[in-house]
């Protein structure tokens, strides 16, 4: 552990060089900067050269990586063994995303047979629906799935969906997460209760928003359809005992196991209603993209290996140059919901102040996210980005190939993704605004002048799709997932558990009772006149 200490240090140190310098003039001196900072892998194209670090900064970074001994816990996380102590839990979600026959493991129990079958199962489920074989209670077939789950039970198959709908029109599919009402009003607007399944997804199956909802749900469906409705309930969940006591039929339950992590869980049968809604083949080929990233991310060498590199420019900005903020920009707005998956996957992953070890940590660690689709956030936040007194790096995501019927506008986007890059890291001189505004009155461009200048040298990571395919899809999640899980190992923290979201759900419960008329508890004053305000 001393050799990490070290290794931070030294990263620490030279990173302070790099606001003295500027990103772009980096080129100039370091001829193979390009080729050294940028690679294929599967399925994208990833360019960190528009990031602070000189190349001898990224030797330091890639020894911190080899001090932090990513290569070991890439092999532990891999082989299923515990990665999340405080819950003696492996994280195999990348068994989950194997060819079929691996030979998976977590904690030593063999995994990869109960994957395939419960993946044949989907694919079986998803088929029989999409062709009509499998048909609601009274003889109709299938036109809509509502999906009701939070977190990881949401963000993921959420994300897939409105990256990929456009692939299969057939079937629709919508999302109710917030116990807000009018979210479940929504999801249910316009159905009809005989043509719509819906998929109840919980690893716990008490998560309060969720269980709300399936009431909802299941008692519009018994409205419409008398106890018949309930077999128009999936559900999905690591405690299917309790979906069947909620009234789901046993033979529409789908398993995963606590070696799932919830925002690793969209490989699983948490996808589902993506599977059902796109097609097994599809949601095969989404698996397929996730599998390309874990060989990638497992035999690419450190210096070659997207998920470290992108993490190491993370941690550059984060420990390097104190920054608290990151942006993700995917000029895709099918793309759109990525910031908010990221959001879950770095922040609830790693927003820790404790490792795994119970001491405090030695250094800063989740940067918090934030983020939509460009171009609209050019009309947004960019004015920051660009002129801010913070300095925010941000991944930029752009798709070459536009998907049928969006060619025409497709260069319009990626021209913009491209030219957002630029312009943060080479912004544009005072002496050149002032040429722009020579034949003013002098006063005037001393006033306009500065305000016009963008000092620039403001990183990014640029990430770029050939297509939004599935496979695609699967390989950036994953790229995200073990970029999370490499910057994890470095700050020695557990970046599977979630303890920092149990004391709001506690005190939530507590105080609905208390709402509802129950005996007032002990809280602060601020707390109590709020209670006060609000009981019924
Ligand atoms: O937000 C807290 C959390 O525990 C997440 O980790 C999880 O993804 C989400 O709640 C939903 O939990 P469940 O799938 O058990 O309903």
């Amino acid at each position: 552990m001393r050799d990490l200490a070290t290794a931070w240090t030294r990263l620490e140190a030279v990173a302070q060089a790099a606001p003295e310098r500027r990103i772009d003039s980096l080129f100039d001196i370091e001829p193979d900067r390009l080729a050294r900072l940028s690679l294929e892998a599967p399925e994208l194209f990833l360019d960190l050269s528009k990031q602070p670090w000189s190349l001898a900064d990224l030797d330091v970074a890639l020894d911190l990586a080899r001090a932090g001994g990513i290569e070991a816990a890439r092999e532990a996380l891999f082989a299923g063994d515990v990665v999340n102590p405080s819950e003696d839990r492996a994280a195999q979600h990348a068994a989950l995303r194997a060819a079929k026959g691996a030979d998976f493991k977590a904690k030593g129990e063999p995994v990869s047979a109960e994957i395939d079958a419960t993946r044949a199962a989907i694919a079986a489920l998803a088929g029989a629906v999409r062709s009509g074989a499998k048909r609601g209670a009274t003889g109709k077939p299938f036109r809509a799935i509502v999906h009701i789950g939070i977190g990881g039970s949401d963000f993921g198959p959420r994300l897939v969906w409105e990256a990929l709908r456009p692939l299969s029109p057939q079937i629709e599919l919508r999302f109710a997460a917030n116990v807000d009402p009018a979210d479940m009003a929504l999801a249910l607007d316009g159905l009809d209760p005989a043509q719509t399944l819906v998929v109840v997804v919980s690893k716990t199956f008490t998560t309060l928003e969720t269980i709300t909802n399936a009431q909802v749900a299941r008692d519009w469906l018994r409205a419409a359809l008398g106890t018949a409705g309930d077999t128009h309930l999936l559900a999905v969940s690591a405690a299917p005992a309790v979906a069947q006591a909620f009234g789901v039929p046993a033979d529409q339950v789908f398993g995963f196991r606590d070696w799932v992590g919830g925002r690793y869980s969209v490989w699983s049968a948490v996808g589902l209603s993506c599977a059902i809604a796109l097609g097994a083949e599809a949601f095969e080929e989404f698996l397929a993209g996730g599998l390309a990233m874990d060989d990638h991310f497992r035999s690419a060498p450190l210096d070659q290996n997207a998920p470290v590199l992108l993490a190491l420019a993370h941690i550059y900005n984060r420990n390097g140059l104190s920054r608290p903020i990151r942006a993700v920009v995917p000029y895709a707005q099918r793309l759109r919901l990525l910031p908010n998956f990221l959001q879950q996957l770095e922040m609830e992953s790693n927003g820790k102040q404790t490792t795994a070890h119970g001491a405090p940590v030695a250094r800063a660690t989740a940067a918090a996210v934030f983020g939509d689709a460009g171009t609209n956030v050019q009309h947004a936040f960019f004015q920051l980005m660009h002129q801010g007194t913070d300095i925010i790096p941000v991944d930029i995501l752009a798709v070459a190939k536009a998907s049928e019927g969006e060619s025409a506008n497709q260069p319009k986007l990626t021209a913009n993704a491209i030219a957002q890059a630029e312009a943060l890291m080479v912004g544009k001189t005072e002496a050149a605004v002032r040429a722009e505004l020579a034949g003013q009155p002098q006063a005037l461009i001393d006033e306009l002048a500065p305000q016009k200048t963008f000092h620039g040298n403001r990183p990014s990571s640029f990430i770029l799709l050939d297509r939004l395919t599935p496979r695609a899809l699967g390989a950036l999640i994953a790229l995200y997932e073990h970029k999370t899980f490499v910057e994890g190992v470095l700050w020695e923290i557990n970046s599977f558990d979630q303890w920092g979201v149990e004391l709001g759900k506690t005190l939530a419960v507590r105080i609905l009772a208390e709402l509802e008329g129950g005996a007032p508890g002990v809280h602060d004053p601020s707390t109590t006149s709020l209670v006060t305000r609000l009981k019924v």
